[in-house]
């Protein structure tokens, strides 16, 4: 990768405007050369854009927001780029705050939502999307800046922006400045650009900003018709990831886990704009494992692979999808003995998705189950169901919640109330993750000798309708025989 060029001095850099900057300063710059890139570039400003698909649902959303905080500035940043070692940067995802509300994902973009009253005394706001704009070539910001498009690409135009937006569109550079001297209450989203924050401090307090945080996440629990059609999309590119995986099986064999983990990146990349979130491909006891995304083992016939993965869409919705699948093609007696039992589970844990039921129910409903065979299989002790459920004895091997709530983050929601979420009913609209497992770590020496070292979960994503559920991953088959018939059928081409 080549190299930026760079003044001479950073004090050079920060003290003079790049008009300014004379032969000498930019090393190899002549005069001649400087003046030579100012002009002779075609004019390429797009007219006429439509709206965004989703433009429509954004202004509904700030909508929403502007009526839950009249007479309140807020300020919803993109976040910047973050650097991951010397002067190359990580992927730039935008804050989901950002774009729910905006539909666009620049960095450095702010969102400002400015309060106003009409005449008649009703309280509003007016948005503006405050973005880089496209790069000055008189200055040779165009090509000696590192944010120059030469470097990064073009950007939209702010007229651009607008029509895409439906929003008016500011320079960004001008954000920080006027914050600062701005009056009146305020509240920022945080964590995302440390510019806007420092330009905020004196006006914004941590407790007020929660409560923004909490509300935009409460307003993204039942999803609208956009944000469902993202996630069917997303559940799909993610069935065509998995089987890309049961096709290169043989491959992972004489590799290793990473095999798996770049193979699904491949799709998730062309059809989608990344993975939404570390993919899981953890092989034989590596299962055991919850959060396994070192994927660097070794994959071996006859063990299980779980593999947890999922695509995020372009425009940033991620499934988020398990299936646990014999790596030779067929189950054992235990490994399926096991898997039925988690499969029972799931299908009891999706059963108990509907609206007007209880958050928990699913939860609950899979738990039962677990604990049953459990039981049955003699792991604990004299006690029965309904003890073992009472004491949380099943957790042992049950590991973890039976799902969470799924959109722009893989744990979407996630500040939401308890009342909310956890504590509250299903709606129409919302979609989440039933997900149970069984996990018997290697070194469990509670459990017989051959159950040690199998995990298994079944995972996937279910979209709360009008009279009951849809399960968005359903095209990913669950059932073991049906799942031993799939990959057969996959590994044949
Ligand atoms: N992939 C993380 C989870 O299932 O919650
Ligand atoms: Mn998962
Ligand atoms: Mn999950």
């Amino acid at each position: 990768m080549a190299e930026q060029l760079t003044p001479e001095t950073p004090e050079e850099s920060e003290e003079q405007p790049i008009q300014q900057r004379k032969n000498g300063l930019y090393p190899g710059v002549s005069d001649e050369l400087a003046e030579n890139m100012k002009s002779g570039w075609a004019d390429t400003e797009l007219r006429g854009l439509a709206p965004i698909a989703q433009a429509a649902h954004t202004a509904d959303r700030r909508a929403a927001l502007s009526a839950r905080f009249p007479g309140e500035r807020l300020v919803i940043p993109a976040g910047n780029l973050k650097t991951r070692s010397n002067d190359t940067e990580y992927h730039f995802r935008a804050s989901t705050e950002y774009a729910y509300l905006t539909g666009d994902q620049s960095e450095d973009g702010v969102l400002v939502l400015e309060p106003k009253t009409s005449p008649d005394g009703t309280s509003s706001h007016e948005a503006t999307i405050y973005l880089l704009p496209r790069s000055n070539r008189e200055n040779g910001e165009f090509w000696l800046s590192g944010t120059g498009e030469l470097w990064v690409g073009r950007r939209h135009s702010l007229a651009e922006a607008e029509q895409l937006l439906g929003l008016p569109a500011k320079d960004v550079r001008e954000l920080a400045p006027a914050l600062t001297e701005a009056t009146g209450p305020v509240r920022a989203v945080r964590g995302h650009d440390a510019s806007i924050e420092a330009a905020l401090t004196d006006k914004v307090t941590a407790e007020r900003d929660e409560e923004l945080r909490v509300f935009l996440s409460e307003a993204r629990l039942v999803k609208d018709a956009f944000e469902i059609a993202e996630l069917r999309k997303a559940c799909d590119s993610t069935a065509r990831g998995f089987e890309d995986v049961v096709k290169v099986l043989d491959r992972a064999e004489a590799t290793s886990e990473r095999y798996i983990e770049g193979t699904f990146f491949l799709r998730a990349r062309v059809e989608g704009n990344d993975i939404g979130y570390g993919s899981i491909c953890a092989a034989g006891p590596h299962a055991t494992t919850l959060h396994w995304v070192r994927n660097d083992g070794a994959v071996r016939s006859g063990e299980l692979l779980l593999l947890d993965a999922g695509v995020e869409t372009t425009e940033l919705y991620t499934a988020d999808v398990t299936r646990t699948l014999p790596i030779n093609g067929t189950f054992s007696p235990l490994q399926r003995k096991i898997y039925d039992a988690v499969y029972e589970a799931q299908e009891a844990g999706i059963a108990a998705v509907k609206p007007g039921a209880p958050y928990r129910a699913f939860h609950d409903a899979a738990q039962r189950v677990l604990a049953e065979k459990l039981v049955e299989w003699g792991l604990c002790g004299d006690l029965d169901v309904e003890k073992v459920l009472e004491l949380g004895l099943q957790r042992r091997w049950t590991l973890h919640g039976t799902g969470h709530m799924l959109g722009m983050d893989v744990h979407d929601c996630a500040a939401a109330r308890t009342e909310t979420y956890v504590a509250g009913d299903l709606e129409p609209g919302m979609c989440l993750t039933v997900e149970p497992g069984l996990y018997f770590q290697a070194d469990d020496l509670t459990v017989p000798e051959e159950y040690r070292g199998i995990g298994v979960r079944i995972e996937d994503d279910i979209l709360v309708t009008e009279d009951g559920n849809e399960n968005l991953s359903a095209s990913l088959p669950r059932q073991a025989d049906e799942i031993e018939a799939w990959m057969a059928q996959v590994k044949q081409g």
